[in-house]
C-alpha cells in the first residue's frame, strides 16, 4: 500500500514538474548568450535560421527557417517569433509551410533558405524574398510572398532569377524613403545589389556587381556609410567573414577586410543580417550569424553579437552574454 502511495506521489509529482521543467529552460535567460540553446516562452527551442528581424510597433518580429524534427517531410517551414527585449522570443506560427511549389521544376529535395522580410508602405504588404532551388543548388532562383500582417500567412507569389542572373543566398535592405534592395550571390561574377519595384514584387535595376564571391550578405547604413558584409562560399562550414564600406550603394566600395580574427572562422559562425537598433542613447548594430550543425540544421546555433563600428571599421567581437536596452540602445555584457 505504502509502495503504491509512493508511485502514485511521485506520478503525481513529476507531472507537476515536467511543464514546469520545460517552462524553466525558457525563464532562465537572461541575456543573449551566443552559441547556447535558446528556448522560446513556451520552452521549445527556437527554430529561425539563416533569418531576418524586422521592427513592427514596439515589437521585434524573427524570421528564419524552421528545421524542427516534428516537420513533414515534404514541405519548407519559415517559422515566426515576436519579442520586445531580443531575449525573450514568443512563437507567433509558421508563416510559411510550403509543399513543393512546382514538381516539374523543383525536384523532391527541394530548398528554401535565408528568407528576409520588408513591408511596403506603399501596398501596406509584409513582402519576403527567399532562396528557393532544387537538387545540387543548380536552379537559383529567388521566391517571392506576400502577406497582410507581419505574422500572417505569406502566399507564395512567383519565384524567378533576378534580372536573369543566378541567385542564391540573399540578404535585403530598406532605405528610409522606402526604396528597398535586394543582395544576391551571382555565382560566376561575384553578387549584386539590385533595386526592386516600387511594390517590390520584381527587380527594377541593377545597382551594382561586386566581384566578390561572397554569401551570407548583411548590410547597414551607419554614420553615413554603408556597410556590407558576407561569408565565403563554403557551404555549412565557418570561414572568416568579410566586409567593405562605400558612401553609395553603387560603389566605389572599400577593399574586403576580415570582421574577426581569421582563425577563428567568425567564431565558427556565418554571417546572415544586420540589425540597426536607433536607441535614445545610442546605436547598436547586431551581427546576426548562424553556426550551422551540418546533419542536424535543428540544432544550429545563433550567434548573435553588438558589432564595433565606426569610421569604416567593423569588428565582431568575442562573443559573450548581453542584453540591450531597447529604448535607449545601450548594450551591456552578462557575467
Ligand atoms: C551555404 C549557405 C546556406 C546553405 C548551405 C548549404 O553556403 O549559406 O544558406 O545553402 O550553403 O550547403
Amino acid at each position: 500500500m505504502r509502495c503504491r502511495l509512493t508511485l502514485i506521489t511521485t506520478l503525481l509529482l513529476s507531472l507537476a514538474v515536467a511543464p514546469a521543467g520545460r517552462a524553466a529552460a525558457h525563464t532562465k535567460h537572461q541575456a543573449i548568450c551566443p552559441g547556447a540553446l535558446w528556448y522560446d516562452t513556451q520552452g521549445h527551442l527556437i527554430e529561425a535560421h539563416g533569418g531576418c528581424i524586422v521592427k513592427h510597433g514596439n515589437e521585434y518580429y524573427l524570421f528564419g527557417e524552421d528545421h524542427s524534427r516534428r516537420n513533414q517531410p515534404d514541405r519548407r517551414y519559415i517559422a515566426c517569433y515576436r519579442s520586445t527585449d531580443l531575449i525573450h522570443w514568443h512563437y507567433c506560427r509558421a508563416v510559411v509551410e510550403l509543399k513543393n511549389p512546382d514538381p516539374a521544376l523543383f525536384t523532391q529535395d527541394w530548398i528554401l533558405e535565408r528568407p528576409k522580410v520588408l513591408y511596403n508602405r506603399f501596398t501596406h504588404r509584409y513582402i519576403m524574398y527567399a532562396h528557393i532551388d532544387g537538387r545540387g543548388y543548380s536552379l537559383a532562383r529567388v521566391a517571392v510572398f506576400s502577406s497582410r500582417t507581419i505574422a500572417g500567412h505569406y502566399r507564395l507569389l512567383r519565384s524567378f532569377r533576378p534580372l536573369g542572373h543566378q541567385s542564391r543566398d540573399i540578404g535585403m535592405y530598406q532605405a528610409r524613403n522606402g526604396k528597398a534592395y535586394l543582395l544576391f550571390e551571382d555565382r560566376p561574377s561575384g553578387f549584386r545589389i539590385a533595386e526592386l519595384s516600387q511594390n517590390y514584387l520584381s527587380i527594377k535595376k541593377n545597382i551594382c556587381l561586386i566581384h566578390h564571391h561572397l554569401e551570407g550578405l548583411g548590410l547597414v547604413h551607419y554614420h553615413g556609410l554603408y556597410y556590407i558584409i558576407g561569408s565565403h562560399l563554403t557551404g555549412y562550414a565557418p570561414n572568416a567573414d568579410v566586409y567593405a564600406t562605400a558612401r553609395s550603394l553603387q560603389g566605389p566600395w572599400s577593399r574586403f577586410r576580415n570582421i574577426a580574427p581569421p582563425q577563428t572562422k567568425t567564431y565558427k559562425s556565418q554571417s546572415g543580417f544586420l540589425l540597426k537598433i536607433v536607441g535614445t542613447r545610442r546605436t547598436t548594430v547586431i551581427y546576426l550569424g548562424d553556426r550551422w550543425m551540418m546533419h542536424r540544421l535543428w540544432n544550429s546555433r545563433y550567434i548573435w553579437m553588438p558589432l564595433q563600428i565606426g569610421g569604416g571599421t567593423l569588428r565582431l567581437p568575442k562573443p559573450r552574454c548581453w542584453r540591450i536596452n531597447i529604448h535607449t540602445g545601450v548594450v551591456s555584457f552578462v557575467p
